[in-house]
């Protein structure tokens, strides 16, 4: 049976600000990805609190909110078969030194901060994060 999925995926500042946009985006489009929705933007500190709000209690929190805040990001909306984990596959793990050969962190990845690319990790908050940036 068919499982279609949305996800929402954000190119981060590390990763817009040396230009891999597009790069990124045609390694989601040569993976089967659909992008359904997308917007360049720049968010305050506190949306990225908001965003992050799971990981309020973590050590990281505070740079990570700034971090995200701290210049251009494109938000997408992708979809395809399973695409919730078939995004974290893509993306790799967290921290670029363990990401698989192929995957984006990899691939472009500087750092656990700087990883270039966010995914939702599981259907209940993709929801949630595609509503977070695109309520019409
Ligand atoms: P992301 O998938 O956007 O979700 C939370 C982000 O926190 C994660 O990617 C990392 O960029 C960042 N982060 C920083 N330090 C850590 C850490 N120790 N463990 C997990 N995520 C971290």
């Amino acid at each position: 049976m068919s499982n279609i999925e949305q996800t929402l995926s954000i190119i981060k500042p590390d990763a817009v600000e040396r230009n891999l946009e597009n790069e990124i985006k045609e390694m989601f489009k040569n993976n089967g990805f659909s992008i359904l929705k997308e917007k360049k933007i720049q968010i305050e500190k506190s949306e990225a609190e908001n965003f992050y709000k799971v990981h309020e209690t973590k050590p990281f929190y505070n740079d990570l909110c700034e971090y995200l805040s701290s210049g251009p990001i494109v938000v997408m909306v992708l979809e395809k078969e399973n695409a919730v984990l078939g995004n974290r596959e893509l993306m790799g793990a967290t921290n670029p030194k363990d990401a698989a050969d192929g995957t984006i962190r990899k691939k472009y990845g500087i750092s656990i901060d700087k990883n270039s690319v966010h995914g939702s990790d599981s259907v209940e908050n993709a929801k949630i994060e595609i509503e977070f940036f695109f309520k019409d």
